[in-house]
Formats: C-alpha cells, sequence, structure tokens
C-alpha cells in the first residue's frame, strides 16, 4: 500500500432535497461507508461528511407550487434523508446542509479571492424571461417543438425523440413551464468563472492520479474541445446565496453545492473545537476524496478543483466516480415500480441484505451495477443465510447445550484457522482498491471450505458419543473461530451483523487481534442472526413503490388535472357534435408492441381463465404478465419456449394475484382459437414489431 496521510476526509455527493433517496442514490453511501468503516477499523482518523443540496430553482418552483416556504420544504427533506441514511448504517459523523452560515461564509470568501485573482468576468448574455412569473427560465423549464425533428413538448436543452441538443431559444412555440406564457429574450448580466485559465492545471491534477484512468478519455474530449467560460451567476428571484457585491445575482446552486462539502466539515471541526482551516492550507498533509456518480464528473474534475485551486487551497486527493443501478437489466421505472425509496425498501428487508448485494458486485469500476431482484433473493439465501450465518448456527447449539457455553482451550484444527487469517492482506487489499466484489469471493470461498469442515466432522453425529465430547467441544470452537474471521473480514459491508456477532461471541471483533484464537471464553447462547427472505417481499415491495407514484402524482396532478379536462371539453366544443371513437395513428405508435420468449407459464389456480406468464424481453430484462387464454391452452407448460407479442409500455396493473407489467396481444376469435407466435417465428425476445 502506498503511504497515507492520517487523516481522511470522505464525501458523498450532496443529495438534492426536492426529492426521495432512492436504491440508485444508495449505492453510492454504501460504497463509501464501506469504505470509511474499514479506514477506520485500521486505525485512521476519518471524518465521514455529507448534507442536503438545498439551493436552485426546482426547489423555489415546489415551494410556490405548495404554497410553502423554501426553508420549510428543505427541513422536511434533510430529516427524511438522514433517517434513510441511518436506515442504511451509513456511518456519517456529520450530516449538514448547504443552507448554511457556514457554506455561505465560504462560498463568500472563495468567491471574492477568485473575484479579486482576476477569474471572474461579467458579461451580459440574452435569454429566456418568463413575461408573467417576471424570472428567467432554466433550460428544463422551457417546453416547446424540437426545432430538427418537429416533436412536441420538448424541453429547452434537448430533445428525446431524437437526441439534438440546443439551446431554448431555438424551440419552436416555446412556453414557459411555470406559467405557460410565452417566454421572450432579455439581456442580464451574468458572471462567469475563467476556467479556460486553468487548463494547465487541471491537465496536471489529473494526471496525477486523482481519476480513474478509465475516464481519461472523456476528460480528454473536454480539453480538446476547449474549456468554456462557466456562468457562475442567476438573478433574482432564485433560492440560494446573494453575490457578494451585487444588486439581485445569486451563486448558481453548483457553485456552493461542492462547497457545501466543506460547510458541513467545518460545521463539524466547529463544534469540536478543531480547527478547519488548517485543512483547507495547500500544504495539508489530510487526504480529501469524493465519492461521486458518473454524471457529475464534469463538476468535479473541473469546476471544482480549480475554483479550490484559484482561491489558493487545497484540491481533492482522489474522485472514487461509480456508474448508475438499473433494476433487473432496466434503468428504474416509476411505472414499473422498480424507482424504489430506500424507506420503501426498509419497510420489507434488512439493510444489510443491500449493503452485501451491492459490495458483491462492486469492483471500484464506473460500469453501471445491475439489482437483479430474483438474483438478490438468492444471493442473500445462500451466502448470508446458508454459507455465513449457518457455520455459526450448526455448531453454537452444542457449546450452549453441553460445555455451559464455553469454548474448549484448544482447537481442532488450527491450521485452516491459520489459513483464514492469512488472507487478511488480501482482503485489504480489497477494501482499499474498492473491489469489493473480490473480496467478498474470497471470504465465500474460505466459507465453503468451513462449511467442508464441519460436514467433514460430523458434529451431530459425535453429540450423541459422551465418550467424545473433548473432540466436539475443539471442533465447534474451531468452527466459531472460524465464523469470528469471516464476520470480521465483512464487518465494513455488514455492520449490523458485525455488532449481534460480537455480543454473540462476547467479544470485540478487531482486525489487528484477528490471529489471536478465541480459547476457553464464554459466548451468549445463539439466537437467530439472520433471516431468509424471499420472492414475495419483492412483489410487497413493488406494489409499495407503485403506490408511492400513484400518491405522488395524485398530489401533483391536482391543479393540472382540471385544467386538462377544460382543454378536452373546449375542443369538443369547436367540433360540434361528438364524434364516432376513433383512434388517430398517433395514439397507435405510442403503443410499443414487442416480441416476447415465454420463459415460464402456469396456471393460476384461484383463476380459471388466466395463466401467468413470465417473459424474455432481451437484454436480461423479464416481466410477468397475466393473460385470460386459459381456454385455449389448458397445458400451459407447452408455451414455455414460443413467442409472444406484447404491449411493453402498458401500465403495470395490480391484480388479486400479482402485478401484471404489460398486456400478451392474441389473434382468434376466442375460446379454443387464440394464437400466439411459435418458437420458431424468426423474432428475437425485445425486438420491436411495427
Ligand atoms: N446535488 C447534486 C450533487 C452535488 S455534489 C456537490 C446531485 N444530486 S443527486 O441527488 O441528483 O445525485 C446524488 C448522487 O446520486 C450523484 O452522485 C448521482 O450520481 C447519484 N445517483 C443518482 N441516481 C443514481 C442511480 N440510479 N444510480 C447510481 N447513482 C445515482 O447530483
Ligand atoms: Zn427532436
Amino acid at each position: 500500500m502506498t503511504e497515507q496521510s492520517n487523516t481522511l476526509l470522505v464525501t458523498c455527493a450532496l443529495p438534492y432535497a426536492n426529492g426521495s433517496i432512492h436504491l440508485g442514490h444508495i449505492l453510492e453511501h454504501i460504497q463509501a461507508d464501506i469504505y470509511v468503516r474499514f479506514q477506520r477499523m485500521l486505525g485512521r482518523q476519518v471524518y465521514f461528511v455529507c448534507a442536503d443540496d438545498q439551493h436552485g430553482t426546482p426547489i423555489m418552483i415546489k415551494a410556490q407550487k405548495l404554497g410553502r416556504t423554501p426553508e420549510d420544504i428543505i427541513g422536511e427533506m434533510e430529516n427524511e434523508h438522514r433517517r434513510d441514511f441511518a436506515g442504511f448504517e451509513i456511518s456519517y459523523d456529520h450530516y449538514y446542509r448547504t443552507n448554511s452560515p457556514e457554506n455561505r461564509e465560504i462560498s463568500e470568501k472563495l468567491y471574492t479571492t477568485l473575484r479579486d485573482r482576476g477569474y471572474i468576468q461579467v458579461k451580459k448574455i440574452s435569454q429566456l424571461f418568463d413575461p408573467e412569473k417576471k424570472m428567467f427560465l432554466p433550460d428544463r423549464f422551457v417546453k416547446g417543438t424540437c426545432p430538427k425533428c418537429h416533436a412536441e413538448d420538448q424541453y429547452g436543452d434537448n430533445c428525446e425523440c431524437c437526441g439534438a441538443t440546443y439551446s431554448p431559444a431555438d424551440l419552436i412555440n416555446p412556453r414557459s413551464v411555470i406559467s405557460g406564457a410565452t417566454p421572450v429574450m432579455q439581456e442580464s448580466e451574468h458572471y462567469f468563472f475563467d476556467l479556460p485559465q486553468f487548463d494547465a492545471f487541471l491537465k496536471d491534477w489529473i494526471a496525477s492520479g486523482t481519476i480513474p484512468r478509465e475516464m481519461a478519455n472523456k476528460l480528454q474530449e473536454w480539453f480538446d474541445s476547449g474549456l468554456q467560460q462557466w456562468d457562475i451567476s442567476r438573478d433574482a428571484p432564485y433560492f440560494g446565496f446573494q453575490i457578494p457585491g451585487t444588486e439581485n445575482k445569486y451563486f448558481y446552486v453548483w457553485l456552493d453545492a461542492p462547497v457545501g462539502y466543506l460547510a458541513s466539515f467545518k460545521n463539524f471541526m466547529d463544534s469540536k473545537g478543531i480547527c478547519f482551516e488548517d485543512f483547507l492550507k495547500q500544504d495539508s498533509d489530510s487526504e480529501m476524496v469524493h465519492f461521486i456518480g458518473k454524471d457529475i464528473l464534469y463538476f468535479h474534475s473541473l469546476f471544482w478543483p480549480a475554483m479550490l485551486h484559484g482561491a489558493g487551497c487545497r484540491v481533492p486527493d482522489h474522485l472514487y466516480v461509480h456508474g448508475y443501478v438499473t433494476v433487473n437489466g432496466a434503468k428504474m421505472s416509476k411505472s414499473k415500480g422498480t424507482f424504489i425509496k430506500a424507506a420503501t425498501y426498509l419497510k420489507h428487508f434488512d439493510p444489510e441484505c443491500l449493503r452485501y448485494y451491492y459490495a458483491s458486485k462492486m469492483n471500484g469500476k464506473i460500469d453501471d451495477l445491475d439489482l437483479n431482484l430474483p438474483d438478490f433473493v438468492a444471493r442473500t439465501n445462500s451466502d448470508l443465510v446458508n454459507k455465513l450465518v449457518n457455520l455459526a448456527s450448526r455448531t453454537a447449539v452444542f457449546i450452549t447445550r453441553k460445555f455451559q457455553g464455553r469454548l474448549a482451550d484448544t482447537l481442532d484444527a488450527p491450521e485452516l484457522l491459520e489459513s483464514f487469517t492469512a488472507a487478511k492482506e488480501e482482503i485489504a487489499a480489497g477494501y482499499q482498491s474498492r473491489e469489493y466484489s473480490a473480496l467478498i469471493r474470497k471470504v465465500m470461498d474460505l466459507a465453503d471450505s468451513a462449511n467442508r469442515y464441519v460436514d467433514e466432522k460430523e458434529p451431530w453425529v459425535l453429540a450423541k458419543d459422551a465418550g467424545r465430547d473433548a473432540e466436539l467441544q475443539r471442533i465447534c470452537t474451531t468452527c466459531l473461530n472460524l465464523y469470528r474471521v469471516l464476520i470480521t473480514y465483512l464487518s465494513p459491508v455488514l455492520p449490523k451483523l458485525a455488532r449481534d456477532s460480537a455480543a454473540f461471541l462476547k467479544t470485540d471483533l478487531d482486525w489487528n487481534s484477528l490471529d489471536r484464537a478465541l480459547l476457553g471464553t464464554e459466548i451468549s447462547p445463539f439466537k437467530a442472526l439472520f433471516k431468509r427472505i424471499d420472492m414475495k417481499s419483492v412483489e410487497a415491495m413493488i406494489n409499495d413503490s407503485l403506490q408511492d407514484l400513484k400518491d405522488l402524482s395524485a398530489q401533483e396532478s391536482k391543479g393540472s388535472a382540471s385544467r386538462k379536462s377544460e382543454k378536452k371539453e373546449k375542443k369538443a366544443e369547436q367540433s360540434g357534435e361528438a364524434a364516432p371513437e376513433t383512434v388517430t395513428i398517433d395514439d397507435f405508435a405510442r403503443l410499443d408492441l414487442r416480441a416476447a420468449r415465454v420463459i415460464s407459464c402456469e396456471e393460476v389456480p384461484e383463476s380459471d381463465k388466466l395463466l401467468k406468464f413470465r417473459l424474455d424481453l432481451g437484454n436480461g430484462e423479464e416481466r410477468q404478465v397475466f393473460s385470460g387464454i386459459k381456454s385455449a391452452y389448458p397445458a400451459p407448460a407447452a408455451l414455455i419456449g414460443r413467442f409472444v407479442i406484447m404491449i411493453y409500455n402498458l401500465a403495470p396493473r395490480k391484480m388479486r394475484f400479482g402485478i401484471s407489467e404489460g398486456m400478451i396481444l392474441s389473434a382468434g376469435s376466442g375460446n379454443k382459437d387464440i394464437f400466439l407466435l411459435s418458437a420458431d417465428a424468426g423474432v428475437k425476445p425485445g425486438d420491436r414489431v411495427a
């Protein structure tokens, strides 16, 4: 391992205060928390801090809509976020907020220093302005028709239909998302941070190993196309900090957001009476690392280090960048119920199932990480319950029952225990390089060999033979020592299980005294340490997530629903007589029809019409669909391997027997005549059907 300073500041990206924490966010906090717990275990002085990111237009608009103040809303969110992170055992030393006096102070200080050193420029720019709301409109708050492909209802920065990017002024028929008014162009003075001056510094900083090598190409592209000046100001009204020396200009939220890392740290240091300013000095020997997602690399690898450097402060030592969470092979989706809030997950599962699952797939790279829910259930049961905890439960019973809870004074297989403790450096290297998946594989290999040992020794057989008690006690003692090593290795991943295990073994689980075996001491009677989980809970969680979505859209559409029905009525009035119901070609085009392969098909016992399908949609995606075609297919297993056409974008429907995630289309007159595609229909799972 390379030489490290003893003091370490670790942060996660500050979550926006305008939404709940979901299982995508949680990945980052788990990744960082495991790292932090490992560093602490080695005895390093770690400060692990985070905060809510509370400024910006979306919060302001949301508050206006709800008739509340932004301060009111962000306070509520902050509490919710803290609760969610605590629920996942994220061990923050401090969780703070960007709307704080410390953040204002440090942001102003950085800004005035940059300004006085000639890094800020003032320029007039033209921007869309909402004449009703009397405010400038961020790109996302303007919608209109795409100038390239003429798709309607596109955002001001890019088109979701053709992918074109443009400026909001290019939109055809633009309108303000806030008031519906047609925006007008208006001039205003803006403040720019002169990023191009930092070109050479940033290239050096990046080359010095601060950023994963695999991202270097992306960064090179940014340099090749030339660094741009960065607009750091916004006009009033804006929820944020006013820029010193201006009348009505505010810091853009992304200026004070990373400063929030320091503000949180300062607030914590002040409360401890430790000097924060030393940490900021260029020659500080402490280390600062940021865990972030790949979507915010630009801010953290260019603006943030340049700002700090320009103001004469220390810069980050490392950016640890991760990819995105997908669920069952696809982007998290509100309508599929896979956009799962942290709080919703916690209603159904132990936080450590997810901590373990994520860890078992994390390799320190920026690849996306798939939360495959059936695999999540299987992995929890096979690894945590069957392999790990079982090791303790299979042997502890005998210690309690036959030896008054006392461990033997010697081991049966000291060389086996030695081979376990010998893995310590390898495991440590895995934590240090954030290749958690590799170290977990190693620990599970060890767990396999421990279980083989128990299977060979058959303590349950020995227990029937009073003459072999001493041997039995030594074997069980060996096994519990093996367990102790394994759970110590995993304690950064499974802090709760580690705590419970420490209480059960009546010992500290300490990295540095791993090789001293636990002999002759007493243990507590064994209590179940971990419960099996099942797919029923997964279904219940998805159902809850769908309900979360309904609650949210009910809240949000109260206003807009009445507006919509007004519009409809108007249209009907204009066209006179009610026309026969027809659908337009556009209505039809909205259906996303896809080929799917039947993975399994079974009867629904409680229903005489329904069959339950699992469908393969390609790329690892699977769907469950119910279809009322039992009359034509009384032997459902015969459908396995055949193809069907399904409506892929039908909103999921909750049925008495489970959720139906789409609809199967078939042809025929009904009853026995209902036709699906054959297994050799010449389509692949997921093919779009025109
Ligand atoms: N507020 C900014 C960060 C400011 S840091 C000075 C922000 N907030 S966020 O709430 O949108 O995202 C917070 C973090 O969560 C980011 O690192 C982002 O990459 C991460 N994730 C958000 N959705 C995610 C997934 N679906 N999967 C993995 N990480 C995700 O950006
Ligand atoms: Zn377009």
